[in-house]
């Protein structure tokens, strides 16, 4: 296939689900009991902080015992052969795709592995537990947050999604179920501007009719053979 020029993938929960990381409506989509849209809100930060410090902190502990799979793999050659514009947006807050080696990636919802002060808007890496009331380093705030966009909250980086958006060639969905906004938006938007439209996901997803084309399986199967599709000569 003649490479397009601009290419812009987004990537869900479903990309990682074959490396051990849950996704968020599938079987098990509760954590403690609590429904995680209860547990990634202002307000719940603000009434009860020690309880979403520890959702968080459990999920990047978990970062520790996992690794990309064969399609984090596959998009990190892909970008490698790549000549055009290239952006993966990725609804995820885990590191896989940087893991498997991918440069060009935004996170949209934000990185466990990021602190965010709530105070001066300071960030900076983070490992480990982020105990509630934790000091920042530059205004020394006790407002240190997980660096995660919050159910209510504006994703990150809008502007430079929809300008690539606008620009893209070829926008290609992975492992995501549509049923969040904005992500769950950008096939139209793409569409909109001329870009084909490509669903690769496990099953049928809420946008799936939005697309040019889908195609159905796991991501460590379809990822890597509609990404040797494209690098074929
Ligand atoms: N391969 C490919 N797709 C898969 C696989 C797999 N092995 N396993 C599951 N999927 C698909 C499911 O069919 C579903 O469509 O991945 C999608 C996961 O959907 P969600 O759990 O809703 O995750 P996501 O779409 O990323 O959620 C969007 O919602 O809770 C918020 O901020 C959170 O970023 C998240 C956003
Ligand atoms: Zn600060």
């Amino acid at each position: 296939m003649a490479q397009p020029r601009s290419l812009v993938i987004l990537t869900g929960a479903g990309i990682s689900a074959e490396s051990g990381l849950a996704t968020f409506r599938g079987p098990g989509g509760l954590w403690e009991g609590h429904r995680v849209e209860d547990v990634c809100t202002p307000g719940a930060l603000a009434r009860d902080p020690a309880l979403v410090h520890r959702f968080y902190d459990l999920r990047r502990a978990a970062l520790a015992g996992v690794a990309p799979n064969d399609a984090h793999a596959a998009l990190a050659r892909l970008e490698r052969a790549w000549a055009g514009d290239f952006l993966i947006v990725t609804q995820n807050v885990d590191d896989l795709h940087e893991r498997a080696g991918s440069r060009r990636v935004l996170h949209m919802h934000g990185e466990l592995l990021s602190a965010l002060c709530a105070a001066c808007g300071h960030r900076l890496t983070w490992q480990g537990s982020l105990a509630p009331g934790t000091a920042c380093p530059s205004c020394g705030s006790p407002r240190l947050r997980p660096d995660i966009v919050f159910f209510g909250e504006m994703p990150y980086a809008m502007e430079r999604i929809e300008a690539a958006l606008s620009r893209a060639d070829l926008f290609v969905s992975i492992g995501t179920s549509g049923a969040v906004y904005p992500a769950a938006g950008f096939v139209r938007m793409a569409g909109a501007f001329g870009a084909a439209t490509l669903e690769l996901n496990l099953e049928p997803s809420a946008g799936s009719d939005w697309f040019d084309a889908c195609r159905h399986g796991p991501a460590s199967v379809v990822v890597p053979d509609w990404v040797n599709e494209m690098l074929a000569p």
